[in-house]
This record gives structure tokens, sequence and C-alpha cells, in this order.
């Protein structure tokens, strides 16, 4: 059964920048819900994938040093590791792995056709489709079984997690392997980021909620690796029962321990965070209008959809936050949803006067810090949510 034990207010579509200032943007209810049978985490309203993934798809993988360069070493594990055949991305987004492979032996698969043509340009084999059992069907006759199937940041993006993984475990070899990764629910829940919540992200898995969606198709989770990346990611190598060359690590284990600890079988955990969402709401407000009332300037770093999540949640706008500075050239020039705070394109220059950067992208705080030195030694402050409202 799904029990909801969060409500993150009226939310707008986190990736869907408008240009103008409107009040018209539509918004939902955003309710996160904890399954008590299979323990899974998801947001209990779905939206269509044609509304979110579409031509006009702002976000982009490459567009941190701290992706491209984790994506840039995974290639070489992979290759070293499993020296795979033919390698298929799921989610390809605009080809901050695949570009790294061969082109003669990876697939890419990114319904978003924006991304997709920066893919194919390069000349990298993409379908821009859905990952579903049709796609699954017609791959298979043109290109035979798949050695290595890998996604980030993806499989939880997708509602119909049956159809997911029945695709999957179609495609792959007997032998093959499936590689996952997403941001972990145990590092949400400790950091207390609520913001991994929005309409895109249905899912936030823990390992042991995964366990339990694998076991209707006789896969295992081989091995785990902890990331640094999204705020805490694990890294899933799965395979089918029937592989039995490959030994389960121990790391799976200490894993599965660690989560059961840590509660995250039971809804009573999830209540707690709830609790501390709200505390959390009450403390940035506060730190908030303090600046305000010291007439201090605050713009946003990084215009994520994380940072939809907070702003809206909390009810901060442009009251608040002067602008965002981003890299993204889709998110330049229009508002951040729901919050009408103007994204400019960043540059050092536009941060010279201000005095708190809000951490819109914290996952990022390490990269951020080494590119703003200068900002630093000018007496400017940075600000965040995460793991507590508090000026850094
Ligand atoms: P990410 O945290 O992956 O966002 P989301 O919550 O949407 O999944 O995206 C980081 C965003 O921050 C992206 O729009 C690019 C931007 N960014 C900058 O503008 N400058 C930077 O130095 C970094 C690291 C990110």
């Amino acid at each position: 059964m799904n029990i909801k034990f969060l409500n993150l207010g009226m939310q707008p579509l986190a990736n869907e920048y408008p240009s103008f200032v409107t009040k018209k943007q539509k918004k939902y209810n955003l309710n996160i819900c904890f399954n008590t049978k299979n323990k899974v985490v998801s947001i209990s309203k779905r939206m269509r994938s044609e509304k979110m993934f579409n031509q006009k798809y702002p976000y982009r993988s490459s567009m941190s040093k701290t992706m491209k360069d984790s994506f840039k070493k995974l290639s070489r594990d992979i290759i070293k590791r499993f020296n795979p055949n033919l390698t298929l991305e799921i989610g390809s987004n605009d080809g901050a792995l695949i570009t790294n492979l061969n082109k003669k032996r990876v697939i890419g698969i990114e319904p978003c056709s924006n991304l997709a043509a920066i893919t194919k340009k390069k000349g990298f084999m993409t379908y821009d489709e859905y990952w579903n059992f049709n796609l699954a069907k017609k791959l298979k006759k043109k290109h035979g079984l798949i050695d290595l199937i890998y996604s980030a940041n993806t499989l939880t993006h997708i509602s119909n997690l049956d159809e997911v993984f029945k695709s999957v475990n179609y495609l792959l070899n007997k032998n093959g392997i499936l590689i996952i990764e997403d941001p972990s629910l145990l590092e949400c829940i400790k950091n207390n980021a609520y913001d991994q919540f929005y309409n895109e992200h249905v899912y936030v898995f823990s390992a042991l909620a995964l366990r339990n969606i694998l076991k209707k198709f006789n896969m295992d989770i081989f091995d785990i690796q902890k990331l640094k990346t999204h705020g805490g990611s694990l890294r899933y190598f799965i395979k089918k029962k029937q592989n039995n060359k490959i030994k389960i690590s121990n790391k799976v284990f200490k894993q599965f321990i660690a989560e059961k600890r840590f509660g995250l079988e039971k809804l009573s955990t999830f209540k707690k965070f709830a609790l501390n969402v709200k505390s959390s709401k009450k403390n940035l407000l506060k730190i908030f209008e303090k600046l305000k009332e010291k007439n201090k300037s605050v713009v946003g770093y990084g215009a994520t959809a994380k940072a939809v999540t907070i702003l809206n949640y909390c009810k901060i706008d442009n009251k608040f936050i002067k602008f965002f500075l981003d890299t993204t050239p889709e998110k330049q020039n229009k508002l951040l949803p729901g919050t009408n705070i103007r994204i400019y394109k960043y540059s050092k220059k536009k941060l010279s006067k201000e005095n708190f950067i809000f951490l819109g992208a914290w996952n990022f705080k390490n990269e951020i810090f080494k590119k703003e030195k200068k900002f630093i030694k000018m007496g400017g402050k940075f600000l965040t949510h995460i793991p507590k409202p508090k000026i850094l």
C-alpha cells in the first residue's frame, strides 16, 4: 500500500522554464509516498513522459565538470572490467558517457530529440525514442542481444518500472550486465535533501527497494559503488540470477544492512523526515528574511530542478533572490519555474557586486567553491539548505 508522508505543496514542472513573468504556469500538488510492501518511495502524481521529455528538454549532463569526469572514468572502468561488445545507454542525454566509447559498439536511447541530435551529429547511433518493450523488440531484431546496458539518472524518471525491467531483461545477454546509477534514498534522507523529489523523479531508490523490484525479473544486484554525484548516489551492478559465475560482493550486503539500520523499511522514518523538512523550510525562510532586512543581495547559482522544489515549497521568489546564474544555454534568459526569478548566463562578473550565493546546485559545492575563489576572497558568502539551512 502507498502511504503519503510528505506534501511539498503546489509545484510547476521542474524543467519547464517560462520566458515571461507569468502567474499562469500550471502547478500540481507534489506528494511523496512510501510503499509498505516493496519499500519503494515515489511521488504520487505521475506526468506523461511526453509532457516532460520532449524536443525542448533543457537538462544537459555535460554542463558540469564533475559529471563529465565521472562518466569518463566509468567508460574506462566498463571496458576494463566487462569489455562489452555492444553497450546500450538508456537516457544518453547529450552524450556525456557514450561519446567516450567506440562509436561502433554503443547505442544511445534518448527521447528528447534536441539532445539525441547532439550525439547523432557526432556520428553516434542514437534512437530518439522512449524506453519500452516495443523499442527493446526493435533493437533486438536490428542489433541482437546487448552485453551491457547502462542508465544514469533515468530509470527513476520512468513510471512503469515493470515495463522498464521487463525490456532490459529481454534485451540483455544471459551473461549481460545492467549498471544503473541514481541518487541514494539513504543519502537523501540523511541530508534532508527533499529537493530530490520533483515531477521527473518518480522514484528515489534504496538498494532494498531495488532488490524487491528486481526479484520479479530474476535479477540480482552483485556490486554497489558509492558516488558523490547528485549529493550521494549509488551505482548498482546487476546480473541475471542464472549467471552464477559472478559472486555477490560484500558491499551489497553492507548497503542492505546500513539501510535497514537507518529504518528505510519503516514508515516512521519517513514521517520523521517529513517533520525535518517542515523545520528546514521555516529556518531557510528565516535566513532569507534576515538577509532582506539587512539589504543583502542573494543570487542563485545553478537553476536546478532541485531549486524549483525548494523555492516553490518555501515560497521564495524574486523578492528574495535577485537572479540565478546557469551555464546551460537552454535555461538562460528564462525564469526559474514558479518563482519569477530570471536566469542569466553565468559569468564571474555578474557575481562581483553580490553578497550571497544560494546554492541551487549544492551537489556541485566543491566544483563551485573552486571556481568562485574570487567571490569568496571579496567577502562573498554561500547559503545552502543542505543538510540544514545555513550560511557557509
Ligand atoms: P543538476 O544538479 O544536475 O540539476 P537537477 O537538480 O536539475 O538535476 O544540475 C546542475 C545545474 O547547475 C545545471 O543547470 C548546470 C548548473 N551549473 C552551473 O551553472 N555552474 C556550475 O558550475 C555547475 C557545477 C552547474
